[in-house]
C-alpha cells in the first residue's frame, strides 16, 4: 500500500472515532484538508502531513485566537468563533499530526462588494496595529531583508531585471515590521452577518510592514483581475493610516510591493496552483510601472 492511502486509512479510522464522517479529503500542498459531518453539520478540516508542518499549524491555531481577541477587544471588530476542534491526533498513544476543524460558514470575499473592499482595508490596518506577544514564531526578523532575500531567491528561477534586485538591496533599512496576517487574500477572508472570519493564519506573525495590502492588492488585481476594486482597496488602507504614515507610505509599500509582484511571477514560472490564469504580460508590465514610473493604479 502505498504512503497516501496508508495517511488515508489512519485519517479516517481517527475521524470516525471522533464521530465524523469524511465526504471529501485533499491531499493539498503541505496539508490534508476535507469536508467532514457531525451531527449534520458540515465541518472544513486541516491536518497537517508531516511532523515538520506541525508548528505552522499550531500558529495557524495561535494567531486566529490572538486576532480575534485583539480585533474585538481595540477595534470592535468581531471574528468569528472559531475552531470546533484543534490538536494531536494519536494512533495507538503516538502523537501524529496537529488538525484543526472548523464550522464552514459565510460567504468569502473572492467575490467582494465595495463593503467588503472598505472592511478588508478596515480588518488590515487593525491586524498591523496588534502588539505582537513574544511567544510568537519569527520573533526576530529584519524585514528589509526578507524581502531581498526573497526576491533573491525568486530571481534565481524568474527572469527579472537586476535593478529590482539592487533596489530591494538599497532599500532593506526602509522596512519596518508589523504583525499580519501573512497570507491577507481576498479567499481567506469570510462574512456572515457583521462578523468576520479570517482563515488560513498559518503565516501570521511578525512581517514586514505594508506586506498584507501588498499581497491583497496583488491577489485581487491579478489572481481575480478586479483592477478597480484593488486600487479602492489601497485608497481606503491610506485614509486609514496617520498623516506620518501617509507621507513615507510609498517609500516603504514600494519594495514590499515589487516583491509581491515577483512572487506572483515566481507562481507562474513555477507552475505553483496560485500562478494558474495568471497573466504574465500584466504583471512585468505593472513591476516595471511600479520601479521606473513610481505608479500602480492604472
Ligand atoms: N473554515 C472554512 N470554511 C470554508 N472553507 C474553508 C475554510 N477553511 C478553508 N477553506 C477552504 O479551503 C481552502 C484551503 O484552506 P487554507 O486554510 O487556505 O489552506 P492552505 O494553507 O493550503 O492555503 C481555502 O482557500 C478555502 O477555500
Ligand atoms: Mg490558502
Amino acid at each position: 500500500m502505498n504512503k497516501q492511502k496508508q495517511i488515508l486509512q489512519l485519517i479516517n479510522l481517527v475521524l470516525k472515532k471522533k464521530g465524523y464522517s469524511s465526504l471529501k479529503i485533499l491531499f493539498y500542498e503541505r496539508y490534508l484538508i476535507g469536508e467532514i459531518k457531525k451531527e449534520k453539520k458540515i465541518y472544513f478540516f486541516k491536518m497537517s502531513k508531516s511532523q515538520n508542518d506541525n508548528s505552522k499549524l499550531i500558529n495557524e491555531y495561535k494567531s486566529r485566537a490572538l486576532i480575534k481577541r485583539k480585533l474585538q477587544r481595540n477595534n470592535k471588530i468581531i471574528i468569528d468563533k472559531l475552531f470546533k476542534e484543534k490538536g494531536f491526533i494519536k494512533y495507538k498513544n503516538k502523537r501524529l499530526f496537529y488538525f484543526i476543524s472548523d464550522y464552514i460558514r459565510g460567504r468569502s470575499f473572492a467575490n467582494p462588494t465595495v463593503n467588503n473592499i472598505k472592511d478588508a482595508a478596515k480588518l488590515a490596518y487593525a491586524i498591523s496595529q496588534i502588539k505582537t506577544p513574544s511567544s510568537f514564531i519569527n520573533k526576530k526578523i529584519n524585514a528589509g531583508k526578507c524581502i531581498y532575500t526573497s526576491i533573491l531567491k525568486r530571481s534565481k528561477v524568474t527572469k527579472i531585471d537586476n535593478s529590482f534586485i539592487q533596489y530591494a538591496e538599497k532599500n532593506i533599512g526602509k522596512i519596518k515590521i508589523t504583525f499580519s496576517h501573512g497570507d491577507f487574500s481576498p479567499w481567506h477572508i469570510y462574512k456572515r452577518k457583521n462578523n468576520f472570519i479570517l482563515i488560513d493564519t498559518e503565516h501570521s506573525g511578525k512581517n514586514p510592514k505594508y506586506y498584507d495590502i501588498a499581497n491583497f492588492y496583488i491577489r485581487l488585481r491579478e489572481n481575480l483581475k478586479n483592477k478597480k476594486f484593488a486600487n479602492l482597496f489601497i485608497q481606503e488602507y491610506i485614509n486609514l493610516l496617520s498623516s506620518e504614515e501617509k507621507t513615507t507610505f510609498w517609500s516603504e509599500f514600494k519594495p514590499v510591493l515589487i516583491e509581491r509582484v515577483i512572487g506572483s511571477l515566481w507562481e507562474i514560472d513555477t507552475n505553483h496552483f496560485l500562478g494558474k490564469g495568471v497573466n504574465k504580460t500584466s504583471c512585468k508590465k505593472l513591476l516595471n510601472n511600479i520601479l521606473y514610473k513610481d505608479q500602480f493604479l492604472n
